[in-house]
């Protein structure tokens, strides 16, 4: 018979219990994953007791008043609290989004805040995006063009414009890419929805010269069609993309072109 053992330190144990200390009688638990690399041992899940009737409303803004009111040693990413930057992705209740676009309102009962699934972790809620980011730099997510004069305007028809829509607004957040069950296992080797989707968005840029190149650099079996359409990716994405559009989309160019 197979047996699987789990790597040392993987388990995740019970850790330490915030109590309240404001007297308030609205109290939201709050179970934060905590993993520190100078510590080392076993990650934890701590417990905050949080007085909701001075907070804000979304679950960065919980996050915050953990950090500066009853526990600094608190680590996270976050930059604009507008939904822009893409730095605070994080699973919130079994759902990978934005802390700081999510209302805590919407999840009932306890709050439980983990890491985007499926990084190795660097310390408590920050995830290693390190093989994402040179996924995205081998896509080279830039305009190539012959055209030398920086004073004239590249233009595109409205048509052609539009057809950047959906793709433009992509954050790199990693939502999708993390929900991704091809990317947990193949991470390594398939590029995953969010670098695919950036691949499609200078694919389909009227300006860009280097279609065909671009295309023959994602013409892969590992890179490419490690994705089974399983859609977890679109369902994930807090912008409300669908990079599993865009991969069938790259698919059938490469069919019938
Ligand atoms: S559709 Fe493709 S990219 Fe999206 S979750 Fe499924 S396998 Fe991953
Ligand atoms: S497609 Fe959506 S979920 Fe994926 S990286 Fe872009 S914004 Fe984030
Ligand atoms: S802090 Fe920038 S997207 Fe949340």
């Amino acid at each position: 018979m197979v047996q699987i053992s789990l790597p040392k330190n993987s388990k995740v144990v019970k850790g330490k219990l915030y109590k309240d200390k404001t007297g308030s009688k609205q109290l939201k638990k709050v179970n934060v994953y905590r993993w520190d690399p100078s510590v080392g041992g076993n990650p934890r899940i701590d417990t905050y007791e949080v007085d909701m009737k001075n907070c804000q409303s979304k679950v960065l803004d919980v996050l915050n008043k953990i950090k500066n009111e009853i526990d600094p040693s608190l680590a996270y990413r976050r930059s604009c609290a507008h939904g822009v930057c893409g730095s605070c992705a994080m699973n919130m209740n079994g759902k990978n989004g934005l802390a700081c676009t999510k209302p805590h309102e919407e999840i009932k009962g306890d709050l439980n805040i983990y890491p985007l699934p499926h990084l190795k972790v660097v310390k408590d809620l920050i995830g290693d995006l390190t093989t994402l980011y040179k996924q995205y730099e081998s896509v080279e997510p830039w305009l190539k063009t012959s055209k030398k004069d920086d004073n004239k305007e590249n233009l595109q028809s409205k048509k052609e414009r539009e057809k950047l829509d959906g793709l433009y607004e992509c954050i790199m957040c990693a939502c999708c890419s993390t929900s991704c069950p091809s990317y947990w296992w193949n991470g390594d080797k398939y590029l995953g929805p969010a670098v695919l989707l950036q691949a499609y968005r200078w694919i389909e840029d009227s300006r860009d010269e280097d279609k065909k190149e671009r295309l023959k650099k994602v013409a892969d079996e590992l890179k490419l069609y490690r994705c089974h359409t399983i859609m977890n990716c679109t369902n994930s994405c807090p912008k409300g993309l669908n990079p599993a559009k865009a991969i069938a989309s790259i698919k059938k160019m490469l069919a019938t072109t």
